[in-house]
């Protein structure tokens, strides 16, 4: 597999960092292309899907955008901050472009299948806008654009998976992975603009994931995260073999391709995740225990306003069943503060329900209301900015405490841990993981191991965010 960089950057919850360069054109490759990505990972494992496509039509990967021909944004809609992230960008490349006419700006993602045409009257010189759905149409869109015309293609679709389309890896460590199982979702989570932007759920051959996965182990990667926004509602039909495949038999069958190979997958609903896929993270030593459930609300009245179809005593018999199956799992998850109509009092339900799930990890964010969401047709978005931010405040104070309690829980603790590379602050440190997804860092002095091994490593202290040991 071809493998040349590319950057990326992520929106406030993932910080990301540069990939290295091509410095010269590879053989066979007539241009270059820059891309930047934003968002969640699946964005970013689509970034990965449109480098192929570009690979194979002769353009090659640069780091650098003031060479490149072609610029692309793989842009997020999910809050307004996401969004602004995204044309502060754009502002620069157009500065570039002013100084070289010939170079084109595609946007991609989201936010250009969320405002489509509007783009193009929004923000004079883009050249392309592509939705998540239209990216194998991206030659011949680039082919349009570079006769002066202004090229889109925002057509969603039921079926399209990229399944066939091998991901050429951006800014990979070599050690772990991401592969998407499903694209779009059915749920219509008041907030939420992504049943808009990406579409229809639909699920990936089982046959090409699993070939995706071998590939990849082949390569020397030991860990893939199977992603998809609700990987509970995965559903294929295998004709051939006449098989059902659900989510909890994909995790079963990745985790059998080699013991040696760990498996992670995000995002569980709370009102989809079944007791069948716990049970298979338990029997698997491979499959990471770990869950990613994001709550949203702790008051059931602000839930059945955000369409969740759970409620507090659903949320929380459903982590009770996880800490039952798995006592050792992880559990992270997102909470929005300030949704419509949110009281005092749902603040303080969802601050309980932070205590009782005693996350490990959250991502928090403060409402922010999305144009053309059910939220947005039937709701006023009546918390003042100053209460969002307060609330939000209280809540990442208050997982600040839970994420340091969760790590002094694991002082003198033993654990197998990933290593994925150099620390960051420390070439003399190994960085890696441990199967409840901590980032945990050790000392590589005496250490004969390598980057892509295992390391038993015992915690000795630890910080709010990463857990520091000696190996043993
Ligand atoms: N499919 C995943 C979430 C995808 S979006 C799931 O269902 O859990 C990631 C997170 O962004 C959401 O879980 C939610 O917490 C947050 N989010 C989505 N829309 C938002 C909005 N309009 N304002 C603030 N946060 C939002
Ligand atoms: Fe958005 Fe809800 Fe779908 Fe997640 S499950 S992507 S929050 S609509
Ligand atoms: Fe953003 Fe689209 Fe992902 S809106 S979070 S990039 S699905």
């Amino acid at each position: 597999m071809l493998d040349f960089g590319v950057n990326k950057v992520h929106d406030e919850a993932r910080q990301g960092e540069a990939y290295a360069p091509s410095e010269t054109m590879p053989f066979g490759f007539k241009k270059k292309f820059y891309i930047e990505s934003y968002g969640c990972q699946m964005n970013f494992a689509d970034s990965e899907v449109v480098a192929s496509i570009m690979n194979e039509h002769g353009y090659a990967a640069t780091k650098n955008y003031e060479e490149a021909d072609l610029v692309f944004l793989n842009t997020c809609s999910i809050r307004e901050k996401a969004e602004q992230t995204v044309r502060s960008r754009l502002h620069i490349f157009r500065q570039q472009k002013r100084s070289r006419p010939g170079m084109l700006i595609g946007v991609l993602g989201c936010m250009a299948e969320r405002l489509k045409e509007k783009f193009l009257e929004e923000e004079k010189l883009v050249d392309i806008v592509v939705g998540p759905d239209a990216y194998r149409s991206l030659p011949g869109l680039i082919e349009e654009a570079e006769t002066g015309q202004k090229a889109v293609n925002v057509l969603l679709s039921r079926d399209e998976t990229y399944a066939d389309i091998s991901p050429i890896r951006l800014d990979s460590n070599g050690v772990t992975g991401f592969v998407s199982i499903m694209r779009g979702c059915n749920n219509m989570c008041a907030f939420c603009v992504v049943p808009f932007t990406r579409g229809r759920e639909r699920s990936r051959d089982a046959g090409s994931i699993l070939q995706e996965c071998r590939d990849l182990f082949n390569q020397g990667y030991k860990e893939v995260t199977l992603l998809g926004q609700n990987v509970d509602s995965y559903y294929w039909v295998d004709e051939q073999k006449d098989e059902l495949v659900t989510f909890a038999s994909l995790l079963e069958k990745v985790a059998l391709i080699h013991p040696d190979l760990r498996v992670r997958f995000s995002t569980s609903h709370p009102k989809d995740i079944t007791d069948e896929v716990l049970h298979t993270m338990s029997r698997y030593e491979n499959i990471c225990k770990y869950i990613h459930l994001p709550v949203q609300s702790g008051s059931s009245r602000i839930l059945q306003l955000m369409n969740r179809t759970y409620t507090r005593e659903w949320y929380m018999a459903r982590v009770n069943r996880i800490r039952e199956v798995m006592p050792d799992c992880g559990i992270s998850a997102d909470v929005i503060a300030g949704f419509c109509t949110e009281t005092e009092e749902d603040h303080q339900e969802t601050l309980s329900m932070m205590e009782f799930a005693k996350y490990d990890m959250s991502y928090m964010f403060f409402y922010s209301e999305r144009p053309g969401t059910l939220a947005a047709r039937r709701y006023q978005d009546d918390v003042p900015e100053e209460t969002k931010k307060r609330r939000l405040a209280e809540i990442v104070k208050l997982q600040n405490q839970l994420s340091q309690e969760s790590n002094q829980k694991d002082l003198g603790k033993e654990f197998k841990v990933l290593i994925e590379g150099d620390s960051k602050k420390s070439k003399e440190e190994w960085m890696g993981r441990n199967s409840q997804n901590k980032v945990v860092v050790f000392s590589k002095f005496g250490s004969t191991h390598k980057k892509g091994e295992y390391a038993m490593v015992k915690i000795t202290s630890c910080t709010g965010a990463t857990l520091i040991g000696k190996q043993i």
